[in-house]
């Protein structure tokens, strides 16, 4: 009798635990879906790889930009950031993207966590994927191991041109509020009104990644030893 009371307790327990984990798992799972459906990354802080935060993109451009770094690789992870102000090393448009990418994804977490923002995570990595797409055409290397524009990219508007022709040519469509971020990325410059706001939500967030790569964390990341935890240089060519 006494045995059959002892073996129904321990039956009890091994019912209750399991109980507990199912419980568990399922709060984690909803958890983590609500923190994707608001955009928030599924990841908490570690640095993404640029296959990952492309794979976050939504839709038929999400697979179009997964497709540009497939068919561009090579271009991608031998082509500088910049002529010298930020990530001018081979391989640095990459790391420069890369790196924008996941300021982009810790910033939407802490700015959403205050007050909702009117575009979701997936418009900003795709505006951001896209900023500086043109650049691996643009730059080259001279003989004298400098870097220099290529004929054909003499001002914004040839980048502009040179963006709209790539965005078509792999049959990517941007939403008016898109078209605005990768207008404005770089600020209004010449385009400021005292009178109207030209520049975007999304435009403004994804210009606050762009200078945080381009102006604060210029050298990042480092070969070795970033403090972000999973942060490297691309380059494996
Ligand atoms: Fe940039």
């Amino acid at each position: 009798m006494t045995e059959d009371i002892a073996s129904a307790l321990v039956t009890c327990g091994y019912l209750s635990l399991g109980f507990v984990v199912l419980v568990t798992l399922f709060l984690m799972i909803r958890w983590s879906n609500r923190g994707m459906a608001a955009g928030r990354s599924p990841v908490s802080g570690s640095y993404l790889s640029i296959e990952k935060l492309v794979s976050m993109i939504d839709g038929s451009n999400g697979r179009a930009c997964m497709r540009i770094l497939h068919e561009n690789r090579r271009l991608f992870e031998t082509s500088p950031g910049s002529t010298g102000n930020h990530q001018n090393w081979h391989g640095g448009y990459v790391d420069h993207v890369t790196d924008g990418m996941n300021v982009a994804v810790a910033l939407y977490a802490t700015l959403s966590s205050k007050r909702p923002l009117p575009f979701t995570l997936s418009d900003a990595l795709l505006v951001f994927y896209l900023h500086d797409i043109e650049k691996p055409w643009r730059y080259a290397f001279g003989s004298d191991g400098q870097l220099r524009h290529r004929d054909g990219f003499k001002t914004k508007e040839d980048a502009h041109d040179f963006r709209a022709a790539k965005l078509k040519e792999y049959g990517i469509r941007l939403s008016t509020e898109q078209q605005n971020g990768l207008r404005y990325v770089e600020g209004e410059l010449d385009d400021y009104s005292g009178r109207r706001r030209v520049m975007g939500p999304l435009a403004a967030f994804c210009h606050l990644c762009d200078v945080t790569g381009a102006r604060i964390w210029f050298d990042r990341p480092t070969i070795e030893g970033d403090p972000w935890v999973g942060a490297t240089r691309r380059r494996t060519i």
